[in-house]
């Protein structure tokens, strides 16, 4: 999210190139990743970094070798065995399986299952509810006061729509939310929900014994189009072990909710630090389109997916030997001259501004990417003809992370 840095006088530039470890979650938190990413492009695009506090990784940063990455996942693996989709291994003993940790078949038969949900004929019926309750909560926003965008506005609309899509009793939403934070929560942090790994087993088994008392109730009636009915129903998911339906459920809360909630947030910044784009998006409304996927590239809300190679291979020149862990950074894809024109500006009527990594590609690209667009083009629909002006009043918080690149609070104002 950084604006345009000039990274020549930076403390980027003058690492000694093999000491560059883009792996510690305060790069993020404190938004100072972007230099570190511009050098790698330039000087060493697949970068080996012997030592982090996730042991030795490889790093590729060019939009074009994240895409033959993402491609050949015969080579590169997802696998939970193998240490699944972060830099950050999973404790052995508390392994949390679920499709997007998975290879092909296994893969390709649960994505199936749940797939429906967000195909096109399903969101179409969806319109209506989704755009019903966004106009509800603007509708009660304060004027000439300052509240917390992220807690008023992206969280409570995400959230509504988690409880929508697995059909979850209506008054205990706030619960999906506080589940989805504790699945990405980096127990390091201070602010984190949970404070261990069995801390957040702990709090994680509790949700897939809460949603798993509807489940089985789902399994008893007829079929219907929830994520919980269709996972109770389908042939691969119907009966999984524990462990796999606890990864399960954390997958599809986490992918609906945080990740969305952040392009929710992160436009309204990059509008608010792009005046002339937001009078262009005032005078011409036609653009919310193009200018959602232009959010979703800029904001990039999944920093990072990691692979494990299966055999020695090659990327970019650079030799990879079977058992490496292979880390693609979309936040640097995203910002790759050679990929993207003018890539650090935020231009919301761009050419093809659906060319981002940010849903990732091949296999496991987001499943849930056209609901996500979906629900931040209504977003935006609603509001510029209700409020044509958010005032961004403070420096947002961000999350200590290195997976989700979040935002937990932007103070904002709507002129009285
Ligand atoms: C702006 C919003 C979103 C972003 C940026 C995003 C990003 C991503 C990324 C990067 C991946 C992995 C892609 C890869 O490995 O190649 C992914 C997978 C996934 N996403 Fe999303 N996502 C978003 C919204 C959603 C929503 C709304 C849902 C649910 C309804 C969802 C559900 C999933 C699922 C289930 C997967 C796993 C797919 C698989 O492994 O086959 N996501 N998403």
């Amino acid at each position: 999210m950084s604006p345009p840095l000039d990274d020549s006088g930076h403390p980027a530039s003058r690492v000694p190139l093999d000491a560059i470890d883009v792996s510690d979650p305060k790069l993020y938190q404190d938004d100072t990743w972007y230099p570190y990413f511009a050098r790698l492009r330039r000087e060493d695009p697949v970068h080996y970094c012997r030592e982090s506090l996730y042991g030795p990784y490889w790093s590729v940063t060019k939009y074009k070798d994240i895409m033959s990455v993402e491609v050949n996942h015969q080579v590169y693996s997802s696998a939970s065995e193998l240490g699944g989709i972060a830099v950050e291994d999973q404790p052995k003993d508390m392994d949390r399986p679920s499709f997007i940790r998975m290879d092909p078949p296994k893969h390709d038969e649960q994505r199936m299952v749940v797939s429906p949900v967000v195909a096109p004929g399903n969101l179409a019926n969806m319109e209506g509810l989704i755009r019903e309750r966004t106009i509800k909560v603007l509708e009660g926003l304060p004027r000439g006061q300052t509240f917390d965008w992220v807690d008023q506005v992206s969280v409570e609309l995400t959230t509504m729509m988690l409880a929508t899509l697995f059909d979850y009793p209506w008054d205990d939403r706030r619960q999906l939310t506080y589940w989805s934070d504790v699945a990405i929560a980096n127990v390091r942090s201070p602010e984190s929900p949970v404070h261990s790994e069995e801390e957040k087993f702990a709090e994680l088994t509790k949700m897939a014994q809460a949603l798993g008392k509807l489940f089985d109730e789902r399994a008893q009636l007829p079929p219907k189009f929830d994520l919980l009915s269709m996972l109770a129903h389908g042939e691969a998911t119907r009966n999984m072990p524990f462990r796999e339906f606890m990864g399960t459920l954390s997958l599809l809360i986490v992918g609906g909710n945080d990740t969305t909630r952040n392009s929710m947030t992160g436009g309204v910044l990059a509008l608010s630090q792009h005046p002339k784009e937001y009078q262009k998006l005032r005078d011409d409304p036609s653009l919310i389109p193009g200018m959602v996927s232009e959010i979703i590239r800029y904001v990039t809300p999944v920093i990072h997916m990691r692979r494990t190679a299966k055999e020695d291979s090659e990327i970019g020149g650079k030799q990879i030997k079977k058992g490496d862990k292979v880390v693609m950074w979309y936040v640097s894809g995203n910002r790759d001259p050679e990929a993207i024109e003018d890539p650090d500006n935020f231009i919301i009527d761009r050419a093809r501004p659906r060319q981002h990594l940010s849903f990732g590609f091949g296999i496991h690209r987001c499943v849930g990417n056209r609901l996500a667009e979906l629900q931040l083009r209504i977003l935006w629909e609603e509001l510029l003809p209700r409020y044509p002006m958010i005032e961004v009043m403070g420096s947002p918080k961000r999350v200590y992370s290195n997976f989700i690149h979040g935002i937990r609070s932007l103070p904002v104002r709507i002129p009285a």
